[in-house]
């Protein structure tokens, strides 16, 4: 089935099995900075943006992307360097398998009403670190917002 939908900001159109996984997907086109961790939609390491959404990647099917907006770790290094910049200013990275998702999910948490650190935290309790490397996480994210 053709599908169309705009990606990292352009017209995208592919021909995919519509319940074929979007991370599968997105990896295939080379995007390959959106991770696989937990494959069940636990952990936010697959994590894209879907019309200003965080969304789960992992358990997205690729249908339900037609004439949405989507966004991947790739396009948001482009369109929000200064959030890329406080994650590698405050270290907020260790493995890195979790780090595009968490770059994601903060990236949508700006268009949010977020005005304290544990607003923070409960925003972005999807997005588990096995490295738990949260602090420097939350410092980077609070560094971009601003708030602390
Ligand atoms: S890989 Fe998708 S939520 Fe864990
Ligand atoms: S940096 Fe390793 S899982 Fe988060």
């Amino acid at each position: 089935m053709k599908i169309n939908f705009t990606l990292n900001g352009k017209s995208a159109e592919i021909d995919a099995d519509p319940m074929a996984m979007a991370l599968d997907v997105i990896r295939d086109l080379d995007l390959t900075g959106t991770k696989e961790g937990c494959g069940v939609g636990v952990c936010g390491a697959c994590t894209i943006m879907v019309d200003g959404e965080p969304v789960s990647s992992c358990i997205c099917v690729v249908g339900t992307l037609q004439d949405r907006e989507v966004w991947t770790v790739e396009g948001i290094s482009e369109k929000m360097p200064d959030l890329i910049e406080k994650f590698i200013d405050n270290e907020g990275m260790q493995c890195g398998i979790c780090t595009p998702g968490q770059i994601m999910a903060a990236a949508a948490i700006s268009s949010v009403d977020i005005t304290s650190e544990e607003d923070i935290k409960k925003y972005m309790a999807g997005n588990l670190c096995r490295c738990t490397g949260y602090q420097t996480i939350l410092n980077a994210v609070e560094d971009y917002l601003a708030i602390n």
